[in-house]
């Protein structure tokens, strides 16, 4: 019978021991990470989530415990009790000399266990990756999900995820003390049109029928607010069968809040609050406000309602400048653009000042450069500070990928020349003045400009301005990349217009509350649904929207008019919403609500750059899990139980 396993408790984590304890006995149990066998005295590191002491068996001590330790092998499982000693001192041959051998590296560097009684618990079969820090580089992605519990054994992997087991305690504790109850809604509900593709679930008890899998406990919530509960709460599960994004997941994780009796500025407070919690729960930061923008003012300065705030380089709009030199302003294609209602853009690139770029980036690069490159000799290339021809022209590449027609541009000389700015040849001195004044661009800079259908300009420029961030080391490729800079994009238009249906339609849902001022757009007599404004906002860090919620439609009057605006009728109404509806009609508080998505969240603040690190079992970008081969195949029995024919894929 194993003494440990019967009578012995651990004393202590493989993290814990300091030099406080030098002198005590320890118990620790762990898996071995290495073990180097020196003849006389082995050492091995023994590990757990808390992390790793170096552990030292000396035949003088004990004879049975060293020949023991002589078949410890990578990933075994062993308890042994022993004294902790200090390091002391070693003799350092690079140095030459006697120097302390502690480890500044490791929280428990300063000390080592002698082993006095060492046991296996469990041996393990030679392990198909290290388990280290090397095998995230060395092997592959696929592999290391196929073994996913020994990939989750590397220390970063848990860090990230105890990071996020602190981030739900934080979020919990918050929300307890500010009022809310923590309710649980459905999985399983009513299918209903619109919005996420959802994932169905057949029902056996009912034949033909299926239900769906949430999308969000948007539903539920409004009605926990018409129940009375005031103020909820819920860490939640959401499914949406959509194809896989970086940034999106097929189930992924919100923190879903909804509050009773609320204007906008109810919901920044407490939503601002819970971050700030948790920053400074993770890495001790006091995060500032977080500053506010119009929706409008967004997509013009920015081209999306996400904006990275990281850096500058901000888009200006220049259908004024163009309209006000008409024609004769000598750029015909903007001139064209302007009557057909489109957008023309411009966006100013500086070159960056010297120790301007992103540290995180920096130190990547340069890290990514030694590696590449081991004679310690070799120099580091320094960060790129502006465009050679060359890259402007990649940079136009790029942008023709995303349909734009080309990159119009203009290098402004040191005596105030255009350069390499062939469409505008023609311009008038005046216009490019003008230009110059709307844009701010100085003697160095460098213009880029795109004009055409509205939406096409913003979201190629809006992409332009990231990819400019990151060729110039101002942003690290995907993530967070060291700084926090928080938003809140508000009040967007409640309606978009549909050109295939030729009808507007909710831009995001039916039941946000159109903003006070703009209900008279919603009259017959002044009708402008293209006029309304809603009170619905996005919370965005580092270009990452990581929430987005809304005050929500309570009034049915409004309601009505709503629908009517976006072609819907009551029987329509009805059949889509109906129990919402309902439900509305019965003393609905006015209510709002949000929801974080805790999986980018999690993923920015742990600074890491995949979305699948910071979740425990997570699925490839199929949408597979390749350690449990799931989704799997079923037999016909299931299928006929569940009254599902199974077709074959249809042929494209
Ligand atoms: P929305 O659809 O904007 O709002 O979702 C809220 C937040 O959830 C995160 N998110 C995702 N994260 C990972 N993978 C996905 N596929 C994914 N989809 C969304 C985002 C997003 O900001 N019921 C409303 C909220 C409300 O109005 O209260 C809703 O679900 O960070």
């Amino acid at each position: 019978m194993s003494e440990f396993i019967s009578k012995v408790k651990r004393t202590h984590s493989c993290g814990a021991l300091r030099a406080k304890d030098i002198g005590s006995t320890t118990v620790l149990f762990g898996w071995v990470s290495n073990r180097r066998d020196f003849g006389g005295l082995i050492f091995i590191d023994l590990r757990d989530r808390d992390g790793l002491t170096q552990v030292v068996f000396d035949p003088g001590i004990s004879k049975e415990a060293h020949t023991l330790a002589e078949s410890f092998r990578s990933e075994w499982v062993v308890g042994i009790r022993g004294e902790v000693r200090s390091r002391g001192m070693q003799f350092n041959k690079k140095e030459n000399k006697m120097m302390a051998a502690t480890n500044p590296n490791l929280a428990t560097g300063e000390v080592e266990v002698y082993v006095s009684y060492a046991e296996i618990f469990n041996r393990s079969e030679t392990p198909p990756f290290e388990v280290n820090e090397n095998s995230a580089t060395s092997t592959s992605e696929e592999k290391r999900l196929e073994h996913r519990y020994l990939d989750l054994r590397r220390p970063s992997l848990q860090k990230k995820l105890i990071t996020r087991s602190k981030m739900n305690a934080a979020t919990r504790a918050y929300f307890h003390e500010n009022g809310f109850l923590e309710l649980e809604t459905p999985f399983m509900g009513r299918y209903t049109p619109g919005g996420a593709r959802n994932f169905l679930v057949p029902s056996r008890l009912n034949p033909g029928k299926f239900y769906a899998l949430a999308e969000s406990p948007q539903l539920y919530k409004q009605l926990f607010m018409v129940a009375g509960f005031d103020r909820y709460f819920q860490i939640v599960k959401c499914f949406r069968d959509e194809d896989l994004r970086v940034d999106g997941l097929p189930e992924f994780t919100q923190i879903d809040v909804e509050m009773s009796c609320v204007k906008q500025d109810d919901i920044f407070e407490i939503i601002e609050g819970l971050l700030k919690r948790m920053w400074k729960e993770v890495h001790d930061i006091d995060l500032p406000a977080f500053p506010r923008l119009d929706f409008d003012e967004s997509m013009a300065r920015y081209g999306n309602d996400k904006p990275d705030l990281r850096f500058g380089m901000e888009h200006v709009v220049l259908n004024g400048v163009i309209e006000k030199f008409g024609a004769e302003g000598g750029v015909g294609p903007m001139w064209e653009t302007l009557q057909q209602k489109g957008l023309i853009k411009a966006m100013v690139v500086s070159p960056v000042a010297a120790g301007a770029h992103n540290p995180v980036v920096v130190k990547a690069k340069e890290e990514a450069f030694r590696k590449a490159n081991p004679n310690p000799t070799a120099k580091v290339p320094p960060p790129p500070h502006e465009f050679s021809r060359k890259d402007i022209e990649e940079l136009e590449l790029y942008v023709k990928g995303m349909g734009a027609g080309g990159l119009a541009r203009a290098k402004i000389a040191e005596n105030g020349d255009w350069t390499q700015a062939p469409l505008f040849k023609t311009a008038t001195p005046e216009l490019r003045a003008a230009i110059i004044e709307a844009t701010g661009a100085k003697a160095g800079d460098l213009i880029l400009f795109q004009f055409g259908p509205v939406a096409k300009v913003h979201t190629i420029m809006a992409n332009l301005r990231v990819e400019l961030a990151k060729r110039l080391w101002l942003i690290p490729e995907f993530g967070a990349g060291g700084n926090w800079n928080f938003l809140w994009v508000v009040n967007p238009p409640l309606f978009e217009y549909d050109e295939e249906t030729r009808h507007w339609a909710a831009a995001h849902h039916a039941f946000t509350r159109p903003m006070d001022e703009c209900l008279k757009y919603l009259e017959p007599e002044t009708f402008d649904p293209s006029k309304v404004y809603c009170y619905r906002y996005d919370v965005v860090l580092n270009g990452f929207e990581i929430g987005g919620g809304s005050i929500r439609l309570h009034d049915p009057e409004v309601q009505k008019k709503v629908f009517k605006a976006m072609g819907i009728g009551d029987e329509e109404a009805r059949s889509k919403f109906g129990f919402l509806l309902d439900a509305l009609k019965y003393g609905a508080p006015p209510h709002g609500g949000l929801a974080l998505g805790m999986d980018r969240l999690a993923f920015l603040i742990t600074e890491t750059e995949s979305l699948r690190d910071v979740i425990p079992f997570p699925k490839t970008s199929k949408g597979t899990d390749l350690m449990t081969q799931a989704p799997g195949d079923v037999d016909e029995k299931q299928l006929r139980d569940l009254f599902v024919k199974s077709v074959p894929p249809a042929k494209s």
